[in-house]
């Protein structure tokens, strides 16, 4: 049996670069060597206020996204979170194993409260839901980005307290992080991560942006005034774009690049971005086109996966001395 593979991505906002070279890239890459489950995950994204029209057509958007990126529904499992109540239930349970200082030590809830005037409970509750989409189908490997490696501790930590206080119950699940594009930086400003958050118009590739404007972006990144790009003492920004480059095309190497002149260099590297965005978005207009279809890959997600999470919902219950309705062993 394939070992399971599980990760996720908020709807909230425009899917961006940083996602696809951290995140989506690597998912097409290894979903024929596992059990994949790639899950929409709005309800973390109601962490903080969404517009409900909008979240409800950006969960729609992301999942076509998945799909355009090379997400093989097939073979993959494309889930809405909030479709399988287990998570939520799940979360609850695991919520009363944690302790509270492990998740006020969470770097992004310190960051994320700090830009809200209320803190709401689901921002420090966040971690806990992403263990609990994690533990609910026993993944082995989570594919992610850099900036959720401390996540991933948690729901080790979180997995072996449970496993501990109520004996073996979950598997303790290893983070797979991308070779390249671990931790792409904002164009505007390469010393942030680049993130849905940030609404500047120069922060973000997004995986929609057409080809003029992302090579309008990258033209304007933020770079350092060395006449051309040295391989060996890169500045931050010019890190970033070669970075970028050398993820979408990996024919752009450090000694393709040594000497050009920053003005090349950014051509070079915009071409490299449009050439790897033009058949996720051709293939993206294509399934966005065809009625009913995404909803299909949905409900198909949803019927594959619902029966895992029932049994981990049941097993846990169980460990923990819950009632299961109809059931004593
Ligand atoms: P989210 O929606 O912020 O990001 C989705 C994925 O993209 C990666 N990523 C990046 N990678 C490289 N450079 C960047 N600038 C960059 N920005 C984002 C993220 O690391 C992530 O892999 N909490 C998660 C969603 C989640 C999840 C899960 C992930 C919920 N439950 C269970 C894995 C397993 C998040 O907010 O990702």
């Amino acid at each position: 049996m394939k070992a399971r593979v599980l990760s996720g991505v908020q709807p909230s906002g425009n899917l961006h670069l940083g996602n696809y070279l951290g995140a989506l890239k690597n998912w097409a890459e290894i979903q024929s060597d596992y059990e994949s489950i790639f899950c929409i995950v709005d309800l973390h994204a109601i962490t903080v206020y969404q517009e409900p029209e909008e979240l409800v057509s950006k969960i729609r958007e992301t999942a076509a996204l998945f799909i355009a990126a090379g997400i093989d529904p097939e073979q993959s499992s494309i889930v809405v979170q909030s479709s399988v109540s287990g998570h939520a239930e799940l979360a609850w349970m695991l919520t009363c194993v944690t302790p509270l200082g492990w998740l006020n030590r969470m770097t992004q809830f310190k960051a994320k409260s700090e830009k809200q005037d209320t803190i709401g409970d689901g921002l420090l509750q966040y971690p806990v839901l992403m263990a609990a989409d994690i533990l609910l189908y026993q993944a082995k490997i989570v594919p992610v980005g850099e900036d959720q490696s401390q996540h991933l501790e948690l729901t080790r930590d979180i997995a072996q307290r449970f496993n501990a206080q109520y004996g073996e119950t979950f598997n303790v699940p290893e983070t797979r992080l991308p070779t390249v594009g671990a931790r792409i930086m904002g164009l505007d400003d390469p010393t942030v991560k680049m993130s849905k958050s940030v609404t500047g118009t120069n922060h973000a590739i997004a995986l929609l942006d057409p080809p003029e404007v992302v090579r309008k972006k990258i033209a304007r990144a933020t770079t350092d005034s060395q006449p051309g790009v040295d391989p060996e003492n890169m500045g931050a920004g010019i890190a970033n774009l070669f970075t970028i480059a050398n993820a979408c095309d990996p024919a752009v190497t450090r000694s393709v690049v040594a000497g050009m002149r920053y003005g090349d260099f950014k051509k070079r590297v915009a071409e490299a971005v449009v050439a790897r965005l033009e058949p996720i978005q051709k293939k993206y207009k294509e399934i966005t086109t065809e009625p009913g279809y995404i909803d299909a890959v949905l409900q198909r997600g949803l019927e594959r996966v619902l029966p895992i999470a029932q049994d981990t919902i049941r097993t846990t219950k169980r460990a923990m001395g819950l009632y299961v309705p109809g059931g004593s062993v």
